[in-house]
């Protein structure tokens, strides 16, 4: 079986694996090894350009597509049919929750005002927020979602969970209008799909209480941008976000003026932890596939 990989660390990973052929390939503007048409197992770089989307349409052969990335909505419109597209749900958790935990106490700490302040040498006393004592509300009560609850334990605060379907102890989307009032802190974990994009509209962020963060650690689609400019304008609400739409977010936007945010380039999976999952991952995957194993991780349906 040929597996094409996106970085020698993965491939490391990989060698021993019995039957299998490991490249190390990023499809670029140059053209594509002759042994395309062999890839049976394909794993997209983690930010794929569109020649490692495009790809996909020369491999005749190609079974398995894993990505490195938890969401899957760039990748999913190539993947030929006959193939498997899988995730990296799991593999993610422990940074994006680190992320979110980071940037959660960040910015009730309004630490983006006192690193400004401090870029400008200007000693500036103020009164903060502080996590104790509120509600998190976690809209995306999935793999990452509980692990940010996992962290959330110690810090003395009332979680709030919204899943696309309830559970013991997890609301249903419909239940958002009567939660968010509730919430000091929402935190987006849920996919791109035809129900969450652009779920954080107007309406969604005027019932937020006065004062309350939003995160966005999910993607920029679910949140629409001139909506939630308008509220920050107004001072009303603080945002944190990893994730922004568009993205990469362009120079001059009104967002980057905005002092009650915190922004972050899409780091959230962008760490050594999230490395090292993922090369475990592929591995397993991959062995899993050479032996016939169920794969985990598959995307059907809506996703
Ligand atoms: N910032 C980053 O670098 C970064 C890193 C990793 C992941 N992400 C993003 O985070 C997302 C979540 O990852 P995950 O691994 O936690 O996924 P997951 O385990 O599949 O969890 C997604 C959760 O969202 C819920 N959901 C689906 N549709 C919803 C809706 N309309 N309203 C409310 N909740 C809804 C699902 O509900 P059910 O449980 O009922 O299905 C599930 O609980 C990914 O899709 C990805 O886009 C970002």
């Amino acid at each position: 079986m040929l597996i094409w990989v996106p970085l020698q660390p993965i491939a490391d990973a990989l060698a021993g694996l019995e039957g299998a052929v490991v490249d190390v390939v990023v499809p670029g503007d140059g053209g594509l090894p002759a042994s395309v048409g062999d890839v049976e197992f394909y794993v997209p770089e983690f930010f794929p350009r569109p020649a490692a989307l495009t790809a996909m349409a020369q491999m005749a052969r190609l079974k398995v597509v894993q990505t490195l990335t938890a969401g899957f909505d760039r990748v999913r419109p190539h993947v030929p049919d006959g193939a498997l597209l899988c995730n990296a749900r799991g593999v993610h958790d422990a940074s994006t929750a680190e992320w979110v935990m980071t940037a959660v106490l960040a910015s009730v700490h309004r630490f983006p005002y006192f690193a400004a302040e401090q870029a400008a040498g200007r000693w500036s006393y103020r009164f903060t927020g502080s996590l104790a004592g509120q509600t998190v509300l976690i809209v995306g009560y999935g793999s990452i979602g509980a692990a940010v609850e996992r962290r959330l334990a110690g810090f003395e605060v009332q979680v709030l969970r919204v899943a696309r379907s309830a559970r013991a102890g997890v609301s249903p989307v419909d239940d958002l209008p009567e939660l968010l009032p509730q919430a000091d802190v929402v935190v987006l974990l849920a996919p791109v799909t035809k129900q969450t994009i652009g779920m954080a509209d107007a309406g969604f962020l005027a019932r937020m209480k006065d004062g309350a963060l939003l995160v966005n650690a999910a993607r920029g689609a679910l949140v629409v941008t001139d909506d939630l400019v308008a509220e920050l304008s107004s001072g009303r609400l603080y945002a944190a976000m990893d994730v922004t739409d568009p993205e990469p977010l362009p120079a001059g936007h009104p967002l980057w003026e905005l002092t009650n945010v915190l922004i972050t380039p899409h780091v959230g999976a962008s760490t050594p932890a999230s490395a090292r999952a993922a090369q475990a991952f592929v591995r397993a995957q991959a062995q899993r596939y050479l032996s016939g194993e169920p794969l985990v991780n598959l995307v059907t349906g809506d996703y």
